[in-house]
């Protein structure tokens, strides 16, 4: 069992090098069919807060406790009295009371990291507008798999500097691979993220760069990874934000600069012909729904890691 110095998961930052490693690993043990029922967690039930819809996360991390021997129950802010202005702090406490830990979707990344402060059980962070660490230790995951390594491999994710792409800098960084991020200027992920991506990636012998050219990001790239145009709550930015992303099409043209055995990744849910062309999502190169399935693992092996 991986040993976690931080209580929470509110984003890749906390969390060492070696920590993620070992997180990897275990899930490569936890993936085992011999080993999907270890009842690791009996008894144990995490509380799940949801903001926003979700089919991957809520499924997984419901499976995931039940298959672990314990319980996830699925709040709602439509139903729970947070959605009606009881205040994030008298909810931690609250829950602390019933709850083994608490997974948490929302819009803000200070929602999230209040949840924690005044919760006395451990904190997951499943999607704020900032980060979706839970998805990058699936995808490390799904990479590990498949190249046994990442030192060497580069990374290119094209499209919006946006959550994901947030975490996939800061979680390459961490374990040494390279990240380009290839957007629209107007769409670069965030500066300090950049800044903090790159500190990390200095000590860990990786490349993190952003740049506006779609081709140079994906030539020499071992890993292509694309993500929607429009995030929940950009929903009325989808017109303009396709203008500024056409260039940024994931298709059978773009990928031919890409290494011949690249892997071609998507967190999901994806976009036909907006993001990416069915060519490449349905594609020989494609490992959408590994990577999905790994969600399930990866996020198990963190339950049993921060709730023990
Ligand atoms: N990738 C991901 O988080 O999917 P859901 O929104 O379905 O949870
Ligand atoms: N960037 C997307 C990811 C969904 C899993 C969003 O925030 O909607």
């Amino acid at each position: 069992i991986p040993v976690i110095e931080q209580k929470n998961l509110l984003s890749l930052k906390d969390f060492t090098t070696n920590e993620i490693l070992e997180l990897i690993h275990f899930a490569v043990e936890l993936k085992k069919p011999e080993n999907k029922h270890l009842p690791l967690l009996k008894g144990k039930v995490l509380g799940m807060i949801f903001e926003k819809s979700s089919t991957r996360t809520r499924v997984s991390f419901e499976a995931g406790m039940l298959q672990l021997g314990g319980h996830a129950m699925y709040l709602s802010t439509r139903d729970i009295q947070m959605g009606r202005g009881e205040t994030i702090a008298d909810t931690a406490r609250v829950l602390s009371g019933y709850l083994d830990g608490v997974m948490i979707r929302t819009f803000k990344q200070e929602t999230v990291d209040e949840l924690a402060q005044n919760s006395s059980v451990p904190v997951i962070n499943g999607l704020t507008d900032e980060y979706h660490p839970c998805q990058i230790l699936a995808d490390l995951l799904t990479i590990y798999e498949h190249f046994g390594t990442f030192k060497g491999k580069k990374l290119t994710y094209i499209g919006d500097g946006n959550n994901v792409a947030h975490s996939l800098m800061i979680g390459a960084a961490k374990v040494g691979m390279d990240c380009t991020i290839a957007a629209p200027a107007s769409y670069f992920p965030r500066a300090e993220m950049v800044e903090f991506a790159q500190s990390i990636a200095s000590q860990t012998g990786a490349k993190i760069e952003v740049v506006e050219d779609p081709i140079t990001a994906v030539t020499g790239s071992d890993i292509i990874y694309t993500d929607v145009w429009a995030s929940m709550g950009q929903e009325e930015e989808a017109l303009e934000r396709t203008r500024h992303f056409t260039p940024y099409q994931v298709n059978d043209e773009l990928v031919k600069h890409a290494n011949p055995n690249y892997i071609f990744m998507h967190c999901l849910p994806a976009h036909r012909e907006e993001e990416v062309t069915t060519s490449i999502l349905e594609g020989p190169h494609s490992v959408v729904f590994q990577e999905a399935e790994n969600r399930l693992h990866a996020q198990k092996a963190l339950l049993v890691a921060l709730i023990k």
